[in-house]
């Protein structure tokens, strides 16, 4: 089959992460009789130092006119002092806006190999974990009305959070098909003591899961869920929950894994276009110098052969080098801990996975 893939490399490590997981690609595409072209579009920092934008229209229409979308990372302290309009991250929301991407699936997965990398005890990673998070992409606090006006104490700024019953009840869709594919266990995760969102959120929720009772469902509250994360991970299969909470619960599952590192993510949307991306940022303190872990991106590009492209076998033949190089000791420098051992580059691990394929 043939795909056209959108690159965005983005800042920081992205070009060369990006540049990894072109290269797995290209080799998957020959192994199983495919074939991809790869066309490059600016996106953040990169862009606005170029184009004065961080989200040029161009890329806009070239993400648009393409199969799917792969993303390295934006941003860096160059353009941190920049208005918030013209901030990197502005690109990254602007995109997934135009693109309709209302959906994030980020898995959070233990790799037996990087057991010992986990911050969490022993007794508690044990037995390893396996988190799929849906959180809504195009919607909540992140898109809601914002501003400065005067309050009653003077200057205020604003941010508001609005979330309409049909854009709960279609991430809500997502997360009960994604249960019935998975372990068929869902958390939804809310503040309904506090937030009218969460309310309707909550209600719309409990109403779907009639028409999935084969779904073990439980709503949770955001500061417990929190809580729960780091006490037993193992208890979650899939959740779901806001833009903003998924945001920050995100990151808690990645770093619990011990390999921020290591975990994709897909976003999606109504059609079967959606944008690939690494959970990790765009890591200037190490850019250009060819340390940098390409696996997230790599498994980003699996994620994008599986949900995108319906290429499963091709995307287990990625995941599966990918655990084998794992499993035969190599790793980059950011795995490695303060581990011994020679760290790999980050060619040199694609390399090894290219191998493996
Ligand atoms: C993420 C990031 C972004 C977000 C930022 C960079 C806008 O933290 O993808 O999780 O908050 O969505
Ligand atoms: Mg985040």
């Amino acid at each position: 089959m043939e795909f056209n893939i959108a690159l965005l490399k983005g800042d920081g490590i992205g070009p060369e992460i990006v540049d990894s997981a072109v290269a797995v690609l290209e080799r998957t595409a020959e192994k199983f009789g495919h074939k991809f072209s790869f066309t490059p579009y600016l996106i953040g920092g990169c862009a606005f130092d170029a184009a004065g934008v961080p989200l040029p229209q161009e890329t806009v229409d070239g993400c648009l006119a393409s199969d799917s979308v792969l993303l390295g990372a934006v941003g860096g302290p160059k353009w941190d002092n920049l208005p918030g309009n013209m901030r990197p991250e502005k690109a990254l929301l602007g995109i997934r806006s135009a693109l309709g991407l209302f959906t994030n699936l980020r898995p959070a997965k233990l790799y037996p190999a990087l057991r010992d990398a986990s911050p969490l005890r022993a007794d508690i990673v044990s037995q390893g974990f396996d988190i799929m998070i849906v959180r809504e992409l195009t919607g909540g606090i992140y898109f809601g009305e914002r501003g400065k006006r005067t309050g009653k104490y003077g200057e205020e700024a604003y941010d508001t959070e609005a979330y309409s019953r049909m854009e709960i009840e279609r991430i809500g869709r997502v997360a009960f098909d994604t249960a019935m594919k998975r372990n068929k266990k869902l958390t939804s995760i809310d503040k309904a003591n506090v937030l009218e969102t969460s309310r309707l959120w909550r209600e719309i929720m409990h109403k779907m899961s009639e028409e999935y009772p084969e779904v073990e469902y439980s709503d949770m509250l955001v500061d417990n869920a929190a809580m729960q994360l780091v006490r037993n991970p193992r208890q979650f299969d899939v959740i779901v929950t806001s833009n903003m909470f998924g945001d920050i619960l995100s990151d808690e599952a990645s770093q619990i894994t011990g390999s921020i590192g290591m975990l994709a993510s897909a976003s999606l949307g109504a059609s079967t276009r959606g944008m690939y991306e690494p959970i990790h940022g765009s890591a200037p303190d190490i850019a250009g110098q060819n340390k940098a872990n390409p696996i997230a991106t790599v498994l980003s590009a699996a994620m994008m052969l599986r949900y995108s492209f319906s290429l499963a076998k091709e995307a287990d033949a990625i995941e599966a080098a990918v655990d084998s190089v794992l499993a035969a000791g190599y790793r980059t420098a950011d795995l490695l801990g303060g581990a011994e051992g020679t760290p790999l580059s980050c060619t040199e691990m694609t390399e090894k996975i290219i191998e493996a394929l």
